[in-house]
């Protein structure tokens, strides 16, 4: 028998979502993240902060076209990769990438919750959660903090909080693409409150890189 709890979050898990470039064409998104983010500055200060060990499991949650996993993979072959996507076209272009680089990694169509409970000793996510609702944020970060093992890392880069010309160029540009309802919580800066909420501690903004499509946030975080 389900627990209330269980049974609301089964109720928000989302049925849609959006793709990797919104209204724009995901054969597209590699290119598109490569010029318009500053993409190696933060993929490196994200993988600087998981700080892989060998042996770990370590699930990226929308890993999207797997550019991160697969990213993190070919430095720390010892690592079990999982990374999760629901999106069946994204996850076709990561296949065919780590297909060529010879990189075993478990793809799994699907949300935070395909990955079982305290499995991993780290969560990894990009760029996700300026994209979903605000209930889906928290259902995410919810399943994301039962996929870690006690003492498990969460490592986070997203648009966060923007201000000034940041909050100008975030909205000519991300928000043209993925709409306002479910990128403004971002832009008024919700994500490090949500984690705590999720039962995450020591929540910490470790970085802030300014691009041309507004600031990206790198957030850690660890489960009790
Ligand atoms: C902008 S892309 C980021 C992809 C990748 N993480 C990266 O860094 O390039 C956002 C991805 O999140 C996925 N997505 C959308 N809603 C999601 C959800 N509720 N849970 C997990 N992934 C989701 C989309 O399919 C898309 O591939």
């Amino acid at each position: 028998m389900p627990s209330a709890l269980e049974t609301d979050e089964r109720a928000l898990r989302p049925q849609s979502f959006t793709p990797p470039l919104g209204t724009g064409d995901t054969a597209d998104y590699d290119r598109a993240i490569r010029r318009w983010t500053r993409e190696l500055r933060w993929r490196h200060a994200m993988l600087w902060l998981v700080a892989p060990q060998p042996g770990e499991t370590i699930a990226d949650i929308g890993c999207g076209t797997g550019s991160f996993a697969i990213m993190l993979k070919q430095l720390h072959p010892g690592v079990s990769m999982i990374a999760v996507d629901p999106d069946e076209e994204a996850l076709r272009l990561a296949r065919g990438k780590a297909g060529r680089a010879g990189l075993a990694i478990d793809w799994r169509q699907g949300f935070a919750d395909t990955v079982a409970p305290a499995s991993a000793e780290a969560v990894t996510s990009s760029l996700v959660f300026h994209q979903v609702p605000l209930a889906v944020k928290r259902s995410s970060l919810a399943a994301m903090y039962r996929a870690l093992k006690p003492g498990g890392r969460l490592v986070l880069a997203d648009y966060g909080r923007q201000s000034g010309l940041m909050r100008l160029l975030f909205r000519v540009t991300v928000q043209r693409l993925d709409g306002i309802e479910d990128t403004q919580p971002n832009a008024d800066g919700v994500l490090p409150r949500l984690i705590a909420e999720a039962g995450f501690a020591a929540v910490s903004e470790r970085d802030r890189i300014h691009t041309a499509t507004g600031t990206i946030a790198i957030l850690t975080a660890r489960r009790h």
